[in-house]
């Protein structure tokens, strides 16, 4: 099955200075380590890299081990615009794909595969935990408005899989309407198609700030992917 890696971030709140999937964590880069679990997978046999033209030699460099296997798009200005390349880059033959994001390198490939076969009997699923903590809404001045009952609440992660004919549609309303979503499954939201959520593994964190290279650098070193 098709899967596509967004990985054309510019990773501001890295502060790195550069495309933070790029950095190192014991020993590779942080895309490498995605990779890695994402070839562990049983079910994946095309995988797309969405990157930025700039940092293609870097990216290619950092994961020559898979480079053979990699097909590359080139990414846009956020990561909706990315996905949405990727989605329109997509081999003819590909029905159903997964989107996993290149920063989520602890993701199991047995929940890569459980996403695959969910996806075998759902037009849309997502990896998700439920929220341990309780979620306040608060307004601009930061005073709580509301505190919604935590039983319905979940995060999403990736990977979040679709069928392709309707992704691609999503993504093209998106693109007519001006919606800006941070994740695909919100698009189908908007359009009231039901994506199913898979209970996922509080692991599965996405690289964002200098912490949690500390807390990945501790979960590869564990052999807990
Ligand atoms: O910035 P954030 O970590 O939320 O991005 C999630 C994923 O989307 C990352 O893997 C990042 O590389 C990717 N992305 C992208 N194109 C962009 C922005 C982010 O592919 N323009």
């Amino acid at each position: 099955m098709h899967l596509l890696i967004p990985a054309a971030g510019s990773g501001s709140r890295m502060k790195a200075g550069k495309n933070k999937l790029l950095i190192n964590l014991n020993g590779e880069s942080i895309l490498y380590w995605t990779l890695k679990s994402v070839f562990l997978s049983k079910k994946v046999s095309w995988v797309g890299i969405i990157g930025q033209p700039h940092d293609r030699s870097e990216i290619m460099n950092s994961i020559k081990e898979f480079s053979d296997k990699i097909n590359w798009i080139n990414g846009g200005n956020t990561r909706q615009e990315s996905v949405r390349n990727g989605v329109n880059n997509l081999p003819n033959n590909a029905m159903k794909v997964l989107i996993h994001d290149g920063a989520r390198c602890l993701i199991k490939p047995e929940l890569i595969d459980k996403c695959f076969t969910e996806l075998e009997e759902n037009d849309a699923v997502i990896l998700a935990v439920k929220v341990t903590d309780t979620i306040k809404v608060v307004n601009e001045n930061r005073i709580i408005k509301e505190t919604p009952d935590r039983n319905f609440l979940w995060a999403a992660q990736t990977p979040q899989g679709f069928l392709v004919t309707q992704l691609k549609k999503a993504h093209q309303k998106a693109k007519e309407n001006s919606w800006n979503v941070t994740d695909d499954a919100s698009l189908f939201e908007r359009l009231q198609w039901p994506v199913k959520i898979i209970e996922g593994n509080s692991t599965n964190i996405k690289i964002t700030s200098p912490i949690d290279l500390k807390i990945a650098s501790l979960f590869l070193g564990n052999s807990l992917v």
